[in-house]
């Protein structure tokens, strides 16, 4: 059994939506990846690795990354690099295994996160790190647009997405709760915004590091 995912790696804007999310979000990604002092040795995990970008940054600082796909044709390879085809709701992850484990824009678009959460924490290794990257896609509000017709028609847009992620079972809203999901999951938080850094919170409980990325909505 495979989870539905709202957009298909095999559909023919699949590699542009991979270059728009690298291009958009690694610069934010990858600096917060780095402070968790990522290097030589440390085993990494980066779950739902799509267009592989992040998973290449991995492979060049820690030099062993396994990257999972349901659909990882557009993982590339590279030197340290591991692709393996995996669903993270019905397949199996080891124990105890990994440094750190990543997941962009993944748990946004399956019914089942909360177990997967849980499941990613228990895939960590004591004093491990899990980064969850995720925004809220409900709050897109258009700032400027040529006409009233087009500020609409965006308007539409939004609401459309919106309502196809709920029909895959997706939930676009769950970046504003992941930080609380985390927390509850018992793991030790460090949350902040990439933007203003507001809402830092940093706690250990049972000696894993959860980062969220969350924009707060200020400038
Ligand atoms: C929005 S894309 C994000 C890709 C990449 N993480 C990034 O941020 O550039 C979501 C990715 O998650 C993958 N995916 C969706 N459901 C999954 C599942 N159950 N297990 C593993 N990967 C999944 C999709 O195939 C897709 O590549």
């Amino acid at each position: 059994m495979t989870t539905t995912y709202v957009f298909d790696n095999h559909s023919v804007h699949a590699t542009e939506q991979h270059r728009c999310l690298s291009e958009a979000y690694d610069p934010i990604t990858l600096a917060r990846l780095a402070e968790t002092g990522v290097g030589p040795g440390w085993r990494c995990l980066e779950v739902g690795a799509g267009g592989s970008s992040v998973a290449h940054w991995l492979a060049a600082h820690a030099g062993s990354v396994v990257a999972t796909d349901i659909k990882p044709e557009h993982i590339t390879a590279a030197h340290g690099l591991t692709v393996l085809r995996h669903d993270v709701v019905h397949d199996p992850l080891p124990d105890n295994e990994f440094d750190l484990i990543h997941a962009r824009l993944v748990l946004q678009h399956i019914p089942e996160r909360e177990a997967v959460l849980r499941k990613l924490v228990r895939a960590l290794k004591p004093g491990g790190w899990l980064q969850i990257d995720e925004f809220d896609i409900s709050y897109g509000p258009v700032l400027l647009a040529p006409d009233e017709r087009a500020a609409e028609l965006y308007e539409s847009f939004l609401a459309v997405k919106e309502r196809m992620f709920r029909a895959a079972g997706g939930d676009g809203t769950w970046g504003r709760r992941a930080a609380t999901s985390m927390v509850l999951r018992g793991s030790s938080m460090w949350t902040r915004c990439p933007r203003c850094s507001r809402g830092a919170r940093d706690r250990r409980v049972c000696g894993c590091w959860c980062i969220t990325h969350i924009t707060c909505g200020t400038s």
